[in-house]
């Protein structure tokens, strides 16, 4: 084996917080009769649909005694504790508090969060209290010959690990053998890295399709696979591959910091090939499954190890495209220096390696 070409080393803290993000809390179906308690960053958010059906988002603990309002009921649109019975608007104003005879407070009692909902998904806007400075991400528009699947999974470890991991592809031959990449010979492939101020891309270039199963099932024939991975902040894990003009997979993963260390990804995958649909889901779902719970399995062992050992600890070599260019964003975004939406190139940052998959 080749030793590494260029070596880093060094601790990383552990849970960037971005005060200016939307991150998606819920799947818009799944916001219905009952509250929904959700966390972010540690701190618990409690969902629910107003009287308009529109949904808003509440830190999830009552004004008056600190009962968890997703213990509550939903009322014409308005929260009611369950312990007094306190109604709350979704602007978490009380809009009733049973027994009280004088005027109780106009004032918001419980801090609010910007929500919207788009594509099926509800985004909550991090800081409560706090105006957006813009709108959460939008999905590519495809096509209506495009089937489509959303899958929620959750797994142990930081968000940073699970966006590296969703984005990582040396881990694909040998994590996942045979799944995906990893089933025949190997191929040397060259990665094109470029990034913007919001985004780091990669372009795979050369490379024939995956043997694993999942390759085989999107094109049989083979042939030249097209393939890009792009990070945008504040948290989007993008994966596309196009084999010949027929075969498009386009995977949109959200991750959610439930806390620092567990994340939730909400992911939307959307497909075109010359098989049925349902024949496609039947066959790769199973396969796609089986993949997430190899990476959960590693990625709870790595958040276990940075426990054990007091923190986070990197060594990369060039193969590692992806992670230190998605520290390097977070990191930036904490401080203020990154934006998301900024799509302004850098032009001055291009790398290109070839590695071996
Ligand atoms: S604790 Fe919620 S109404 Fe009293
Ligand atoms: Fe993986």
């Amino acid at each position: 084996m080749d030793a590494p070409r260029s070596l880093n080393a060094g601790t990383t803290p552990t849970g960037p917080r971005l005060a200016d993000a939307w991150y998606v809390l819920a799947l818009g179906r799944e916001l219905r009769a009952r509250p929904l308690a959700r966390m972010l960053h540690g701190q618990p958010v409690v969902l629910f649909r107003d009287r308009d059906g529109r949904p808003a988002a509440l830190l999830d603990r009552c004004a008056h005694r600190n009962v968890p309002l997703s213990l509550g009921r939903l009322e014409g649109g308005e929260l009611e504790c369950a312990y007094h019975g306190w109604r709350f608007d979704s602007r978490g104003c009380a809009t009733r508090i049973p027994s009280l005879c004088a005027a109780h407070p106009e004032r918001s009692l419980v801090p609010s969060l910007a929500t919207r909902e788009r594509d099926g998904l509800v985004w909550v806007y991090a800081t409560p209290g706090a105006e957006p400075t813009h709108e959460p991400h939008a999905l590519a528009k495809l096509g209506s010959e495009y089937g489509e699947v959303t899958r929620v999974v959750e797994a142990e470890g930081s968000l940073q690990a699970a966006l590296e991991n969703a984005l990582d592809v040396p881990h694909t031959a040998f994590l996942h053998r045979g799944l995906f990449r990893g089933a025949g010979r190997t191929n040397r492939i060259r990665a094109v890295v470029t990034r913007a101020a919001d985004r780091v891309v990669t372009e795979y270039l050369g490379e024939p399709r995956p043997e694993g199963l999942a390759g085989r099932l999107l094109s049989p024939s083979g042939g030249l696979v097209t393939h890009h991975d792009r990070f945008l902040l504040p948290s989007i894990a993008e994966v596309e591959y196009r084999i010949g003009d027929e075969n498009h997979v386009l995977v949109t993963a959200m991750g959610t910091p439930v806390d620092d260390a567990r994340t939730r990804l909400f992911a939307v995958v959307r497909f075109r090939t010359r098989f049925p649909r349902a024949l496609v889901r039947l066959v790769l779902e199973p396969v796609a499954m089986r993949i997430f719970a190899q990476d959960a399995v590693m990625l709870a062992h790595q958040a276990e190890a940075a426990r054990r050992f007091g923190g986070e600890h990197y060594m990369s070599t060039e193969l590692d495209l992806m992670g230190p260019q998605i520290a390097r964003l977070l990191r930036r975004a904490e401080l203020g220096k990154a934006r998301v939406g900024d799509a302004t190139p850098d032009a001055e940052f291009r790398r290109e390696i070839e590695l071996e998959v």
